[in-house]
């Protein structure tokens, strides 16, 4: 899978070449590109931004260095997913994580929170598959913090990056719908506190049983929503 990124802060994914994603990187599974939409400009000052038609605060980026640097990372070959992180947007979440994990590239375009201008994506939208999304219902100062933590769980399902892929199934928010259960290892007792017994039954049945009844009270207690369908 081939990602590109464009931000003002590139250095932002830097951390991309750490953990499981580092050495997804080296065995070439994952080519992650980040690009500076500064590049993008042509005035002394590189400035991407400017005051909101209509009035209001803050800033909104400017379309010519977005137009710009999309038509760079478009340019190549593929047929590209092109996502802007955005408040505004469609919730992020597994299902989607899941079908974008089976594309060959994205492309991550990471404007700061008063957005980019509107026109950016609705262009876009005529040469590239688009997304809007969002991480969840809070402000962030951009989209990068956004886009990082899109690029991991995307990215960890990406066939062979994973070790051990059957851990995909039974993590939190996989089909089944429910919350992990507890995990737990050694020393069996530990500052008073003792590991649940069944887990040292040996009991293959028992175990499981009481893995799925955890996952039902913990997800009851802490995200009813998610019993609602
Ligand atoms: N940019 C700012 N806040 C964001 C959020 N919650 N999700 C995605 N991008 C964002």
């Amino acid at each position: 899978m081939r990602i590109d990124i464009v931000t003002i802060f590139p250095g932002f994914f830097d951390v991309l070449d750490v953990s499981l994603l580092g050495k997804a990187r080296l065995q070439g599974l994952l080519q992650v590109r980040a690009h500076d939409l500064r590049d993008y400009t042509h005035d002394r000052h590189r400035t991407v931004d400017d005051t909101p038609y209509g009035g209001g605060a803050g800033m909104v980026m400017r379309p010519e260095p977005w137009g710009e640097a999309l038509d760079d990372v478009l340019a190549e070959d593929g047929d590209p997913v092109v996502i802007f992180p955005s408040p505004a947007g469609e919730r992020f979440s597994q299902p989607i994580a899941a079908e974008l994990a089976q594309e060959g590239h994205l492309v991550f375009a990471c404007g700061r929170y008063e957005g980019i201008d509107q026109r950016v994506v609705e262009h876009t939208a005529q040469r590239a598959r688009v997304r809007e999304l969002s991480l969840g219902d809070y402000v962030l100062n951009g989209g990068e913090v956004a886009a990082l933590a899109m690029i991991e769980a995307i990215a960890r399902l990406v066939p062979g990056v994973i070790g051990n892929p059957a851990s995909l199934d039974e993590e939190s928010h996989s089909e089944l719908g429910l919350l992990e259960y507890p995990s737990y290892t050694k020393p069996a007792a530990w500052r008073g506190l003792e590991v649940p017994d069944v887990l040292l039954s040996g009991n293959h049945g028992a175990i499981a049983r009481w893995r799925r009844a955890q996952q039902e009270e913990r997800t009851r207690r802490v995200r009813p929503d998610l019993l609602q369908d």
